[in-house]
């Protein structure tokens, strides 16, 4: 006997290497966990509540892996001088972009920040999103850096879904330490590392011409190791400073972007295990011509997630299903890469091995879809065929 089965629908399993399709499939829980999955003709017995999903498709819940959801404002005034001509990267270079948000988070109380970041949070449930990671990284100080972290903490336990959280405290030089990136760096390994690490479940970093360097993070990820937390890295997404490699050699969970990443950086990532994470929304909204080299990816087996990247400056996108297309279009995944990128491999992006794939023992998340085959998830523009989410077990 069952807790609860759902049938009447085809399963995208993501066991094996593509989709796992199993056709006129079912779905049974115990509790928390997946029970039995296969076709519906041999489910082994009855269930205490039976939902029929009416033909939908159903799909692990999805992961979106790399989010800055919560930030105070919006740069709706920096794009608009984007599209007068002015870059991304000149207007960092003038102490806006990302240091605007942060003296509009620093400004933000913690119920303002949560009140902005619900709705963004909402929109992506919506989709089908069962687990999310969220950064800091808009404080560069060890109160504001502690408050987004907590708000999103927060978000986690006022919806039905998990949240992994992200110390991005290195992700900009704040105004107070301006000429002295160093020192800055400094600061953050003797004391935001140390006083927010109950906060965090791993330490990024942005490592860049406009970011940090290779020594500094490598620097930033020793402190964190010696303190038991799993790194990521903004690696490599405006030139190639040897992220991706950094990255693998602290075996890190996941580098992202990689734009500008070398083969050899991919190779050094697929032998850690380290998660190569696409982000298509950021490259789409400053207008990146130089994709990251999926090619060469493939060849050297590194495994790709995909996420949205939502944040106000390079991505104000609420929307993960659009990154499906996005990756299709502008990176040319095959559609099994992309859904794969966006739940089995967006799990190991954030070291979790209890969900991501439809197999009896794992934690019951779900996704289910009003489509007529997979491939309608990376083909649509806009709309939402979302027909419910399930989260441990039961309807969300
Ligand atoms: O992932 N590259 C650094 N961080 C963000 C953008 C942050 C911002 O512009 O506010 C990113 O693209
Ligand atoms: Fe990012």
């Amino acid at each position: 006997m069952f807790d609860r089965v759902w049938l009447n629908a085809s399963l995208a399993t993501m066991t094996g290497d593509g989709l796992g399709i199993v056709e006129d499939g079912a779905i049974a829980t115990r509790g928390e966990a997946i029970a039995w999955v296969g076709p519906r003709a041999a489910l082994p017995g009855p269930a205490a509540e039976t939902h029929d999903c009416g033909g939908a498709w159903i799909l692990p819940g999805l992961i979106d892996c790399h989010t800055h959801l919560v930030f105070g404002g919006d740069r709706a005034a920096e794009f608009e001088r984007r599209l007068g001509g002015v870059s991304y990267e000149q207007i960092s270079r003038e102490g806006g972009g990302i240091l605007s948000t942060v003296s509009d988070t620093r400004a933000a109380d913690e119920a303002a920040l949560f009140d902005a970041a619900l709705p963004r949070l909402d929109a992506l449930l919506a989709e089908g999103v069962t687990t999310i990671e969220i950064k800091s990284g808009y404080g560069l100080e060890v109160a504001t850096e502690a408050r987004m972290l907590r708000v999103a903490r927060a978000l986690g336990a006022a919806r039905e879904v998990t949240v992994r959280t992200s110390l991005l405290a290195a992700h900009a030089v704040p105004p107070e330490f301006a000429g002295r990136q160093g020192d800055y760096m400094r600061h953050v390994i003797e004391h935001i590392l140390p006083a927010t690490a109950d906060l965090a479940d791993a330490v990024d970093g942005f490592c860049d011409r406009i970011g940090f360097t290779a020594a500094e993070t490598d620097a930033l990820f020793q402190a964190a190791d010696a303190l038991g937390l799993r790194v990521k890295l903004h690696a490599d997404q405006l030139c190639d400073l040897g992220g991706a490699a950094l990255a693998a050699a602290h075996g890190a969970l996941s580098a992202d972007h990689l734009e500008h990443s070398n083969p050899g950086g991919f190779a050094a990532m697929a032998a850690a295990g380290t998660i190569a994470v696409l982000l298509p929304g950021a490259g789409y909204f400053i207008r990146e011509t130089h994709h990251p080299d999926i090619a060469a990816m493939r060849a050297t087996g590194v495994r790709m997630a995909l996420a949205s990247d939502i944040n106000p400056g390079s991505c104000p996108a609420r929307s993960l299903l659009l990154m499906l297309n996005l990756g299709c279009t502008l990176y040319r995944l095959t559609v099994a890469e992309a859904l794969r990128g966006v739940t089995c491999e967006a799990a190991a992006a954030l070291g979790l091995a209890d969900r991501g794939r439809l197999e009896a023992g794992l934690r019951c998340d779900l996704a289910l879809f009003r489509i007529n085959r997979p491939a309608e998830l990376c083909y649509w523009i806009g709309g939402n065929p979302n027909a419910g989410r399930v989260v441990a077990g039961r309807p969300a």
